[in-house]
């Protein structure tokens, strides 16, 4: 069987005003690039994209239906969850039709991919509900043996960023308690951050991605803008559980810039 390919998508921070800006980046041009740079780069059509959380800055319809529009059919399911900035119940109006789906779970070329909501109404921190989580127990039940990814918007793991850490998933425990249940569980891919980390945790590799914004410097105790360009994340899923990927920043973009606030 052929590897399984994955693209990820996250903290795109869309507005309803096409002008709107994160930290000086139009969030809307820049997904435009990187959506032209995804399938322009000479990568692997992939079997499905997942986008993990953020997608709207100003909770408008607007913004989740720009990113409807940026992705026009894609020929492929687009796995949507929420962030903290996110509203879910919008989310699941707007992009749970066509190609996209709200949360649930998806089977391809031999490996599962299950998503995690980790939106805590009216926090900035993550926090999977008591239902949250015996709907992912169940989830990794019904998907049997496959290698299975994980996506969530929060980090379940610190990633030496004091100033993001504290607002991780806060019942990580409780969520690697259901995991280790899971031994099929091979990676989680977790937003947030808007930085790359790749971090194994127990047999579990944890994976942080570029936002398609605004960077944040990694390893800093406080906030701190990285003049990176935009990115997204590819994964090469292989049969035998095995997992090739890389972080990918685009080749040039204007450098983010602006006051501070938590991601
Ligand atoms: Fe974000």
């Amino acid at each position: 069987m052929r590897p399984a390919h994955l693209l990820q998508l996250t903290d795109t921070h869309l507005y309803a005003d096409p002008a709107g800006e994160i930290y000086g980046v139009n969030s809307a041009d820049s997904l435009s690039r990187v959506i032209e740079a995804l399938f322009a780069d000479g990568g692997p059509r992939p079997d499905a994209i997942v986008v993990t959380g953020d997608v709207s800055d100003d909770l408008s319809e607007g913004s989740y239906r720009r990113l409807r529009d940026a992705l026009g059919n894609p020929g492929v399911p687009v796995h949507c969850l929420p962030g903290n900035h996110d509203d879910p119940r919008l989310m699941a109006e707007l992009l749970d039709s066509d190609a996209f789906r709200y949360c649930g779970r998806a089977e391809f070329q031999g490996w599962a991919l299950v998503t995690v909501d980790t939106h805590s109404p009216g926090e900035v921190r993550g926090w999977i509900s008591d239902a949250g989580l015996e709907r992912l127990d169940a989830d990794l039940a019904a998907v049997r043996d496959r290698p299975v990814v994980l996506a969530m918007h929060h980090p379940p793991v610190p990633v030496g960023s004091a100033w993001l850490d504290r607002s991780q998933l806060g019942n990580a425990s409780q969520f690697f308690g259901v995991v280790r249940r899971h031994r099929q569980v091979k990676a989680v891919l977790a937003g947030h951050v808007h930085q790359a980390s790749d971090e194994m945790h127990g047999t579990v590799r944890v994976m942080t991605t570029p936002s398609t914004c605004a960077q944040f410097a990694p390893g800093s105790a406080k906030f701190a803008i990285d003049p990176r360009p935009p990115g997204y994340r590819r994964l090469t899923l292989h049969a035998d559980g095995r997992i090739e990927t890389e972080a990918c920043w685009l080749a040039s973009a204007t450098p983010a810039t602006g006051p501070g606030r938590p991601g």
